[in-house]
């Protein structure tokens, strides 16, 4: 199963950002190599990041089809090498993870055989790391579209709202309804609430989904926000990134932070 692909999905504003940018700083403590997507239009995790001056997807999707529009015969076979460039242009790399920003795909009419090339050379890139965290769209459309497909632990976030624990159990139907979906396991997490309510922790239950827990509401993510500072530098102690990282761990997404095997023991 390599690698391990997560995606944070849930109504607007319930920490989906926030929280992949902290399960990728828990990742990077166990030296796995990360790819972070960050496939919701309004771009919360490559902020969350604070990455800057990056071409998305969408940017690389529309020249791609461009290209395709204006090359014929041999030029078109290159299409796939074109792909592999311009998407590695637009793969930003630092010394601990690349992430890439999907920003808006709106470019007018299908073009099929790009997107299933472009779907590919990302699953093909997607190959080189042991984590993808996925960033998705508030609400349930990319499953429906099926951009989560391969996802192992889809993470469904509330809050201790009806509206934000009715899109969870949405979310939880439309990945259970979508034929390509074969999810190791699904989960919801309470965010940014001391205690989940009751009832809405039965509604969920009701609707099978499990509720891994809760993480609290925390002043260093609230105070890191308004500076604008990366989530990934935020203090290990923080009362949400512990809580997180119990979860992952209790759940067994997340490994034990025990020192990796080397890859070549010594003889
Ligand atoms: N546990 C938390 N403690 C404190 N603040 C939080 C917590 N989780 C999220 N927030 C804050 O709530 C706001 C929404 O979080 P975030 O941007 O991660 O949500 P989102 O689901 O990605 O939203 P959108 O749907 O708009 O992309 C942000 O200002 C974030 O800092
Ligand atoms: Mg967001």
């Amino acid at each position: 199963m390599k690698p391990l692909i997560i995606a944070f999905l849930g109504k607007g504003g319930s920490g989906k950002s926030i929280l992949s940018a902290l399960s990728a700083k828990l990742f990077l403590q166990r030296g796995l190599r990360l790819l972070l997507i960050d496939a919701d239009p309004a771009m919360g995790l490559a902020t969350a990041l604070g990455a800057e001056d990056f071409k998305t997807i969408g940017e690389a999707r529309a020249e791609i089809i461009h290209q395709a529009r204006i090359s014929r015969g041999e030029e078109k076979e290159r299409l796939s090498e074109i792909i592999d460039f311009l998407l590695m242009e637009a793969l930003v790399e630092t010394p601990d993870y690349s992430l890439l920003v999907m920003g808006s795909t709106n470019t007018v009419g299908c073009y099929c055989p790009v997107n299933n090339l472009l779907r590919e050379t990302i699953t093909r890139i997607a190959d080189q790391y042991d984590v993808v965290i996925i960033d998705a769209e508030a609400g349930i459309e990319q499953i429906n579209r099926e951009v989560t497909r391969s996802v192992h632990y889809p993470i469904l976030l509330t809050d201790n709202s009806l509206r934000g624990a009715k899109t969870a159990i949405l979310a939880k139907q439309a990945i259970d309804r979508s034929p390509g979906m074969n999810p190791q396991r699904v989960g919801a997490i309470f965010n940014r609430v001391e205690n989940a309510d009751p009832s809405l922790q039965k509604l969920l239950e009701e609707a099978s989904l499990e509720v891994y827990g809760t993480v609290p509401a925390d002043p260093v993510v609230t105070a890191r926000d308004a500076r604008g500072e990366s989530a990934m530098e935020m203090p290990d102690h923080s009362g949400a990134l512990v809580a997180l990282e119990n979860i992952l761990r209790t759940f067994q997404i997340l490994p034990d932070d025990k020192p990796r095997q080397p890859r070549h023991p010594a003889l």
